[in-house]
């Protein structure tokens, strides 16, 4: 034991000394964007709950008696008529024919990615994929093409016959740390040209008119589609939507769904009354205050270049340390915002990744753009700035 913890308190110091390591911060009595942090009441710009519906799902909302456990996998005899209605209607809400449940985004990219890549496939997969599609891309053993930020794999040749390699590209739609989106043309010309198209929507599904997520806004029809409900569904869990000899396979393959236990059915009760909200009037009104707020927050921030198209604000930094005090300076100031570093993000591009509500208040987003720029001014010289990732 005690030579396991030398090992480890090595490691530790080693991230220390690179302003790398991590703590959880803990959140207490909880109101909407409103918590105290160690005592100090502060309000969140880093949540993903981006449609406010965190604390509009409670359990007085869900059907009696559901119980807790799927007590196995779904292909034991943890399945239920209740997940399979939620999986009909989650692809209707991103317009395929079927999709699967999986415990979260991490789960569904490490398993449908290895279920649906064959060997001798060609993956082009941008270079600021999440962690998770990294990893499902590892696990399928595939020797992936890094391709430029919001670049398309094109120029290149496609063959299209069924038992010829496949063309893939591995995309999100709205990025997780960069807040920019994918180019929706690019995505139809790959798919016309007969490549597949992976594409992870956990940031953009719920945002967009009905609830859609960035590709039925943008009317364009990926392969496959991931969908996390953690983040505007305010749940957790996720889904992986395509044809149905695609959800086929992967319940047959994916090992993150053979080998786990079936989604909790109080998370599946939980997740249709957030699909209802989010479907619902009451998602067209937290919409439309949410988008009122991101622009609200890029006007009082002065920000140059295009609007914002996302919730996700990437306000560059650079260097690790810096951008840990100006989140500091910001807590002080009753702001709660992650500094975010690599290898979240990669290295020289640290940042503070804001995230806009529909909860926030007028008020609150002033202040908050106030305070931002002071403490930019102070520690930095600068105004805050979007990072905006070129192709690198
Ligand atoms: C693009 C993307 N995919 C997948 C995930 C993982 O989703 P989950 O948090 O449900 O595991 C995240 C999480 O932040 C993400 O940003």
């Amino acid at each position: 034991m005690a030579g396991l913890d030398q090992r480890v308190a090595r490691r530790l110091e080693a991230l220390r000394s690179r302003g790398l390591e991590r703590r959880c911060p803990l959140p207490t009595r909880r109101r909407g964007v409103a918590y105290t942090l160690d005592g100090q009441p502060v309000i969140g710009f880093c949540s993903n709950d981006y449609l406010g519906l965190a604390s509009g799902v409670i359990a007085s909302d869900l059907p009696e008696n559901t119980s807790t456990g799927a007590t196995a996998s779904r292909l034991i005899c943890g399945d239920s008529d209740e997940h399979r209605a939620l999986e009909r209607s989650l692809a209707a809400l991103v317009d395929h024919e079927d999709a699967v449940l999986f415990s979260s985004g991490y789960a569904a990219n490490v398993g449908a990615l290895p279920a649906l890549l064959e060997p001798g496939d060609r993956v082009f997969s941008d270079a600021l994929n999440h962690a998770s599609i990294i990893d499902g891309l590892r696990l399928a053993r595939a020797r992936p093409t890094i391709i430029p930020h919001r670049r398309a794999p094109e120029h290149i040749s496609i063959a299209t016959g069924p038992t010829e390699p496949a063309t893939w590209w591995v995309t999100e739609s709205v990025y997780s740390m960069d807040g920019d989106v994918a180019d929706p043309a690019a995505i139809t010309r790959h798919l016309a040209r007969g490549g597949f198209v992976y594409l992870d929507e956990a940031h953009s599904l719920g945002l967009f008119a009905g609830g859609a997520g960035f590709a039925r806004h943008r009317g364009i029809k990926p392969s496959v589609i991931i969908g996390t409900l953690g983040k505007a569904f305010a749940c957790a869990g996720a889904f992986v939507a395509g044809s149905r000899a695609v959800t086929e396979l992967l319940r047959s393959t994916a090992r993150s769904f053979v080998f786990s236990t079936g989604v909790s059915p109080l998370l599946v009760a939980a997740i249709k009354v957030a699909l209802e909200r989010v479907v619902g009037p009451d998602g067209d009104r937290r919409r439309e205050r949410l988008w009122t707020n991101i622009a609200r927050l890029a006007e009082r921030l002065e920000l140059e270049g295009p609007p914002p198209c996302s919730p996700i604000f990437p306000i560059h930094v650079g260097d690790n340390e810096l951008a840990v005090r100006v989140s500091r300076e910001l807590l002080a100031r009753g702001w709660h915002v992650q500094a975010i570093r690599p290898p979240t993000v990669p290295e020289g591009t640290a940042r503070l990744r804001v995230t806009v509500c529909a909860d926030h208040s007028a008020e609150q987003i002033d202040r908050f753009a106030h305070d931002l720029r002071a403490a930019f001014s102070t520690h930095l010289g600068l105004r805050p700035q979007l990072r905006r990732a070129r192709a690198s």
